[in-house]
Formats: C-alpha cells, structure tokens, sequence
C-alpha cells in the first residue's frame, strides 16, 4: 500500500503535481520514474525480497503514480485501477449485500449502469436523487445505507453536489461519502477537505489530459479503508498496467496549466454562448445565472472547460453536432483537444429515458469539452457549425 510523504504534502499544488511521490531511482538517476515493465521480480532467497514480489500486488510506476494523485488530492494512499469504472468496482466492493447506498441520479452513464445492472443484482440497493438537493440526499437515507455517492459537478448536466453538507449526513449515517472528482481535479476542487471518505477519478480524464490512455485511481486520507481498498486491488486484479500508469504520471504533472487554460477558455465559451441566439440554455457552475453558482465558488476554485447547451431542437443538434472541424466528435473529455459529444446517444444511452428526461438530459443536449486550443479558433468553429444547423 502506498503513503504520500509529509514532505510532499507541505508543497504547494504545482510543485506536488510535478515531484510528488517521485523517488530517486536507484540504477542510473533517471528524472522520470522508469516504466518497470515486468511481471515479477526476483528473490535473492525465500522470502528475502526488496519489498516487490508480483506485479498485480505492487509495481514501482503505479505507485509513483498513486502516491503523486493522492498528494495532489490531500490524502494519503492512492490506488490505480485500470479504469474509471474498475475504480468504482473496488469501491463498491466495499459493501456487502444488502447494503444501500444513496446516489446523486446524474452521475456518468456507465456508474449509473455498474450500480444498477451488476451491484443491485448482486443484493446491493441504489437510491437515485437529485444531488444538488441536501434534503433529498438527507430523505433517502435508511438504516441500511452504507455509502453516499456523488459526482460534482455531474456529467452532463453540471448540477453541484454540496460536499460539506453532504459529508455531514454521510459521517451521521455512519456511511462512507465517496465523490468522484473526474471533472473539478484536484486542481479545483479538493473533496477530502469537505469530508469525504473516498475520491474517485476516471483518470482517463484531465488526469491524464492526453486522450492516449484508460485507467480510474481511488485516493484516501483513512488508514482503515487504504487496507480495504488495497487488498480489493490486489485480490480483484483491476490493475493498469506500467505504462498506462507512467502515460497519466506525465500528464498530471501539467495539470495545473493545462486546468487554467481549460478554465478560462470555458469561461470564455460558456458566456459568450449565454448570448447566442441559436443556444437556449448553458449549464456551467461558473456563469452567476448556474442556479448553484455561489455554491460553485465556496467549494471550487476554477470552472473547468466542460459545458453542456440545450440547443431545442433534435435535428439542428444532429446538424451541428456533424459540422464542427475543431471539436471533434467523440466520447470522453478532458483532453487537450476540444471534443464535443452526444450525451443522449454516447456517454448516457444506458441511462433509462424517463430518468434522462426527469434530469433535463434532452436529446439535444451538447457536451463541450473545451481543450487549450486558442479560444478565438473554439469559438469560429462553433459559431460557423451553429450557423449551418
Ligand atoms: C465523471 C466520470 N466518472 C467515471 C467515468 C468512467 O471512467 P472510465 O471511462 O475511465 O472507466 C467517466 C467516463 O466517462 C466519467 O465521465
């Protein structure tokens, strides 16, 4: 199981993203942790090792990796999985049947599809809420309930979860808060300092930034559960492997540049867009009309580059959605690169229709992840395909 250092945690966010959890290599001083590709290592005699037996157990550059998010997230142990969803997989394990949890109803399609297609034919039970809504999330909670589940902001409709609030009706259920922070990073947003258990993240995502890797990491502050978590990792087996692992190592350590361009990029787009006559509605917690927009400065410190616009009508949605040059049309999101994407029909298609509906998740909703490209180029693309649809 890794540890963050308590040298790594006294630094300030951009020098952690680019040391944290780093250590000297031992052969040749090599400034990037090497990628130890290999399965096994050997043992000068049984039993005497150095500390490396099996590679689904330990690897060095996973735990470069797990120690340096942990440490940008202000926890202590981190754990890669080999997906976003793996992630979530071990951190439902964490429960038994019959076991409840209580989740915000926007979460990402495929967390909504594992909890209701594997972990609820499993005995486990899901109670969906709006998770902007403290009273609904305080309603929802039986004796049974073993863990409150949230994303914030949500994907895609960017409805905040209020973490403090949420982290107290958790701690008095005696339920673990588990947060996935795909879309804030640590960059922004820090959910452990609000009280949450468990940070969860699609490390596929702005962790990485490249759009050239799959992975999910689990990072926490409590001693009790990283002995949990880290016996899930090694006896489930989702692991990564060392390159995927050094891939988001390099990426994160550009995190916090690449956040401030995604951010005011976003800004940028996302006012501009309340102004233009072919979108009616934009969803971005950093406009003061988001109707959690003061809720988005107590607990965030940036707005990200993910918006989503309600453009009303189906057809012309299809029209722009094809006729973008720069956002390319494509699933997943925090790359460098802008993407733009179909919630509907791509990341939320196994979400139940009435559900989708009930959330405001039409099916002419865009998703926009805005990269670093120049935000003069983003906005004459999309003005050029909205002119067209
Ligand atoms: C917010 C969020 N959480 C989790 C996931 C799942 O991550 P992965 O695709 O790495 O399994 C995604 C994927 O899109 C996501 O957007």
């Amino acid at each position: 199981m890794t540890r963050t250092s308590d040298q790594d945690l006294t630094r300030r966010f951009g020098t952690r993203a680019v040391h944290a959890g780093i250590v000297a290599d031992p052969l040749a001083g090599a400034v990037m942790p090497p990628i130890y590709q290999t399965s096994t290592y050997i043992q000068e005699g049984l039993g005497r090792h150095k500390g490396f037996e099996y590679a689904r157990t330990r690897n060095p550059t996973r735990e470069a990796l797990e120690r340096n998010v942990a440490a940008l997230e202000g926890g202590r142990h981190g754990f890669a999985f080999g997906s976003g969803l793996a992630a979530l997989d071990a951190s439902l394990k964490l429960l038994s049947a019959g076991d409840h949890v209580v989740s915000g109803e926007n979460v990402y399609g495929g967390t909504h599809r594992q909890m209701t297609h594997i972990w609820a034919r499993m005995g486990m039970t899901f109670t969906f809420v709006d998770g902007g809504d403290t009273q609904q999330i305080a309603d929802a909670v039986t004796p049974r309930t073993k863990m409150v589940y949230a994303e914030t902001p949500t994907n895609p409709m960017m409805r905040l979860c209020d973490l403090e609030a949420t982290g107290e009706i958790a701690k008095q259920a005696g339920a673990l808060f588990v947060v996935d922070n795909t879309f804030a990073t640590p960059c922004f947003q820090r959910p452990l300092e609000f009280g949450a258990d468990i940070v969860l993240h699609s490390t596929t995502k702005y962790l990485n930034g490249h759009s050239d890797m799959v992975g999910g990491l689990l990072v926490t502050a409590r001693d009790d559960l990283a002995e949990r978590i880290g016996f899930l990792q090694n006896s489930s087996g989702a692991v990564p492997g060392p390159f995927d692992c050094w891939l988001a190592l390099r990426g994160v350590k550009t995190l916090g540049l690449r956040m401030r361009q995604h951010d005011m990029s976003g800004r940028c787009i996302a006012e501009w867009l309340t102004h233009h006559p072919k979108v009616e509605r934009v969803y971005y917690p950093g406009l003061p009309s988001h109707p959690q927009h003061e809720l988005a400065r107590r607990q965030m410190s940036g707005f990200g580059g993910m918006i989503s616009i309600e453009l009303g009508d189906v057809e012309r949605t299809k029209r722009f959605l094809e006729r973008t040059r720069i956002f390319a049309l494509a699933e997943s999101l925090g790359g460098v690169e802008s993407l733009i994407g179909h919630p509907a029909s791509m990341t939320h298609a196994s979400v139940p229709p009435a559900m989708r509906a009930a959330m405001g998740l039409t099916d002419s909703l865009v998703r926009l992840s805005v990269g670093i490209e120049d935000v003069e180029d983003l906005q004459e693309d999309i003005e050029q395909a909205l002119a067209d649809a």
